[in-house]
């Protein structure tokens, strides 16, 4: 009796003194496992009497029974004093404001080049892309430019070997789309692309720089057609009040060739510093496919007719928004960028 005693106060003392649940594990071991204190009092029975033992086993069941309620208890509050550390721990204040970060926008010759396929597109025409490494044949000889022949010198070009180059212009673009369509007709292609030429670059001037090439072929295709086309194009870009005229030009692969102003925006035409007091900015160049373009690439019958024209797109977006350098538009000053993400 004096055991049973003397184990329910190192029990209970063991209990209420512990902190942690691992302490209180240690507790269990101690007393109700296997080899626990309370199981080794229940093995001591076999060493008394018979009148003895139901008394005996009856206190160790009392005792068991009162230790194990205090066990429990005392496991509950440790664990709810675990719980609640690991959720104070964890705890996630949904109130404070978020990290900021910035989202990318669109680069400002990107939403030139959107727009201007969107105008197209909703006219029908298919936008179509090529390779920034391109032929020889494609991008000179095809477009009526010979070996050997002084328009070549127009466009100061990097060659790569002698039949391979980095494309001048998106004239080759037009050329493969002519070949690709081998006389069916019709063909409404609207060609954006890089282009390169051997420039020393300056405010105005880089040996990269992006160009949209424009190609109608059809029976009876005409100047006039060319005309409506580019006005349209410049009352999207520019505003519902430009107007447009043609200056006659020269290409290799256009017959007749114009160059093509818009009235200035600006100054409503009036004359001011942006178009140089003549009324008129000069932004693309165009004309009707030349004959011999069209039977270079398979087109047999006379009857088809085709207009072309070829944008620069940093041109456009420099007045469209006022840029005076073209650099800015390739190094990447984010001030610079930044301005553009509200025409998007
Ligand atoms: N390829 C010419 C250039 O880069 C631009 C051009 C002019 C394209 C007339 C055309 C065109 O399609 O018809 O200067």
């Amino acid at each position: 009796m004096n055991q049973i005693q003397q184990i329910r106060e190192e029990a209970i003392q063991a209990i209420e003194s512990s902190q942690s649940l691992e302490e209180i594990k240690k507790v269990h071991v101690d007393f109700f496992a296997k080899k626990g204190k309370i199981t080794s009092l229940m093995s001591q029975m076999r060493n008394l009497s018979p009148e003895e033992r139901p008394v005996f086993g009856q206190q160790v069941n009392e005792l068991k029974n009162e230790l194990q309620q205090a066990y429990d208890a005392k496991l509950e509050v440790l664990n709810q004093a675990a719980m609640d550390q690991k959720l104070a721990s964890e705890k996630i204040d949904l109130t404070l404001p978020g990290i900021d970060f910035s989202f990318g926008h669109v680069h400002p010759l990107m939403i030139v080049q959107r727009e201007i396929e969107q105008i197209f597109m909703e006219m029908g025409y298919d936008v179509l892309e090529g390779d920034e490494v391109e032929l020889d044949l494609y991008n000179f000889e095809r477009a009526n430019i010979p070996k050997d022949h002084p328009a070549r010198d127009m466009q100061d070009t990097f060659y790569i070997t002698d039949e391979l180059l980095l494309r001048t212009h998106t004239t080759a673009i037009q050329m493969r789309a002519l070949e690709a369509n081998n006389g069916e007709i019709p063909i409404r292609v609207i060609c954006p692309g890089k282009v390169y030429r051997k420039d020393d670059d300056d405010a105005t001037h880089s040996h990269q720089f992006n160009q949209i090439e424009g190609l109608v072929v059809g029976h009876g295709v005409t100047l006039s057609d060319l005309k409506g086309t580019l006005e349209l194009l410049a009352k999207r870009m520019f505003g519902q009040n430009r107007h447009i005229r043609f200056r006659p030009s020269y290409f290799q692969f256009t017959e007749p060739s114009v160059e093509v102003d818009v009235s200035c925006h600006m100054c409503d035409g009036e004359g001011c510093s942006v178009c140089k007091d003549t009324g008129y900015i000069e932004i693309l160049g165009a004309g009707m496919v030349h004959p011999a373009v069209l039977e270079m690439a398979g087109f047999e019958d006379k009857t088809i007719t085709g207009f072309a024209f070829g944008v620069g797109l940093e041109r456009v977006a420099m007045l469209k928004y006022g840029i005076e350098d073209i650099r800015s538009f390739y190094t990447n000053d984010a001030r610079f960028l930044k301005q553009f993400e509200r025409f998007e």
